[in-house]
């Protein structure tokens, strides 16, 4: 059995203090095979660098996922997929003029697992230069085209807002991959389960970052857009006192890639 866990939308520093404080007490309790974690917002709540990634690479995290914030700080995300492009998946249904890969293949002592990420279409900003195209047009071509390792286990992190593009895009595929984590919301859902062919499913599963937040982001500034209608920029907290932790726990038949169970995890924890 292929045990692996992934975290939800690590947002900035309290993020990634969050899942540092609190990964080697799980890793202990749960002896996982394989760790993930979307990395979107790990810079300062805005796409990816070197430094961030690699603290937590250092705190045992393998494979990491992007979302629409990805490219954020664009010349900087362009240096983390030069460097770690193998081990940190973009989005498939983006321009192919994006660097790194939408399929990464992941070691761990059991085999190698195939690790995507795709965007929903549905309520999404437009962040990229041309539209998104579909994800369900494109995932047995994709699937197919990431065969040629042989991957024990397929995991796709689809970032998406809209909740019924999420559940349709698992029942799309259940069968042909091993599981289909939501994630961009930050929310975590309560719908975590195995569907009937195999493909283990959650709708978000939620962030790790500052809590007493709106998503992650300082609430007030939040709250300004809202009640005044002002566009205000958006920031998330340098420091926290207490995270939002939130990850699933997965466990996958390595003989025929199916999964066996999936549960989620949200606690709010001293950071
Ligand atoms: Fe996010
Ligand atoms: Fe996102």
């Amino acid at each position: 059995m292929l045990k692996v866990i992934f975290f939800g939308d690590v947002c900035g520093e309290p993020g990634r203090k969050t899942v540092k404080k609190f990964l080697p007490q799980i890793i202990e309790e749960q002896k996982p095979d394989l760790i993930l974690a979307n990395v979107e917002n790990l810079a300062h709540g805005k796409g990816v660098t070197i430094k961030t990634l690699e603290e937590l690479m250092r705190a045992g995290i393998t494979g990491f996922t992007g979302g629409n914030h990805i490219f954020s700080k664009r010349e900087l995300g362009e240096e983390v997929f030069s460097k770690y492009g193998n081990i940190l998946a973009r989005p498939a249904n983006i321009p192919e003029t994006y660097p790194g890969m939408s399929g990464v293949m992941i070691e761990t002592k059991k085999g190698k697992v195939l690790l995507g990420n795709f965007l929903g279409q549905v309520f999404m900003e437009k962040q990229f230069h041309e539209p998104v195209s579909s994800p369900f047009a494109m995932i047995e071509n994709w699937l197919a085209s990431n065969q040629m390792e042989r991957p024990i286990a397929t995991i796709i992190d689809f970032h998406a807002e809209a909740t019924s593009e999420k559940v349709a895009f698992g029942y799309f595929v259940d069968g042909k991959v091993s599981a289909v984590l939501g994630t961009h919301t930050h929310i975590p859902t309560a719908d975590y389960k195995v569907l009937p062919g195999g493909t283990a499913y959650i709708t978000d599963v939620g962030m790790c970052g500052a809590a007493g937040t709106v998503l992650g982001v300082v609430k007030e500034l939040s709250l300004a857009r809202f009640t005044t209608g002002a566009w205000v920029p958006f920031d998330i907290p340098e420091e926290a006192e207490q995270g939002e932790l939130s990850y699933v726990i997965i466990e996958i038949d390595e003989n025929t890639g199916k999964a066996s169970s999936i549960q989620g995890f949200h606690k709010i924890v001293q950071i």
